[in-house]
């Protein structure tokens, strides 16, 4: 009897370490800190976009796992010349228009370049739309003139055009920030 328990004590124990470290595994931890340099002038964005003199921002070099719901925080972005983008796309040096549905993924789901050109499904408001990836919004680095003093990206982050947001039917006042879920199209 003693024996039974303890022999099933262990199973569950070793049940329970493998699931640790597999939760461990799936975690994604930040990877440094960037500190926000004075004088912030520099930022050429609104005041609330541009890292704060002192304050210290985490980077991440990985993304949340990616599943057939992988969860995100969609953001707004324009890929024209002359837009909120700095420069061209990464993954080809184009410009893309407001009405064509792109995103720019978090470092760590932009992989490398390896999502370039890639098409993924987003999946938000009851509704959901094909876009393809064409730039990284980089969760590794930030508060430097490479990315115009900005904060860098969360490791979570949909960066979608406005095609994007009108494919989704999300009233075009409440376009910035949502809730959704992508996979692999
Ligand atoms: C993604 O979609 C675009 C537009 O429909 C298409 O031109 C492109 O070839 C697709 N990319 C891949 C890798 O299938």
């Amino acid at each position: 009897m003693t024996c039974f328990f303890s022999k099933t004590f262990i199973a569950l124990l070793v049940l329970f370490l493998t699931n640790c470290l597999y939760i461990e595994a799936q975690k994604c931890n930040p990877n440094g800190i960037v500190k926000g340099k004075s004088p912030s002038g520099r930022c050429k964005h609104e005041d609330d976009l541009c890292c704060v003199p002192g304050k210290k921002y985490q980077t991440y070099k990985c993304s949340p796992p990616v599943s057939s719901h992988t969860k995100a925080y969609l953001t707004l972005n324009s890929f024209e010349k002359g837009g909120d983008g700095n420069g061209p796309s990464t993954c080809d040096n184009k410009y893309y228009s407001d009405d064509t549905p792109v995103v720019a993924l978090s470092t760590g789901w932009f992989n490398t370049k390896r999502r370039c050109l890639h098409n993924i499904t987003i999946s938000g408001n009851g509704q959901s739309v094909v876009a393809m990836v064409v730039d990284e919004c980089d969760s590794s680095k930030g508060c430097d003139a490479e990315h115009e003093y900005q904060p860098p990206c969360a490791n979570n982050i949909v960066d979608a055009s406005m095609a994007v947001w009108k494919a989704l039917g999300v009233p075009r006042n409440q376009w910035g920030g949502l809730d959704i879920t992508w996979s692999d199209a």
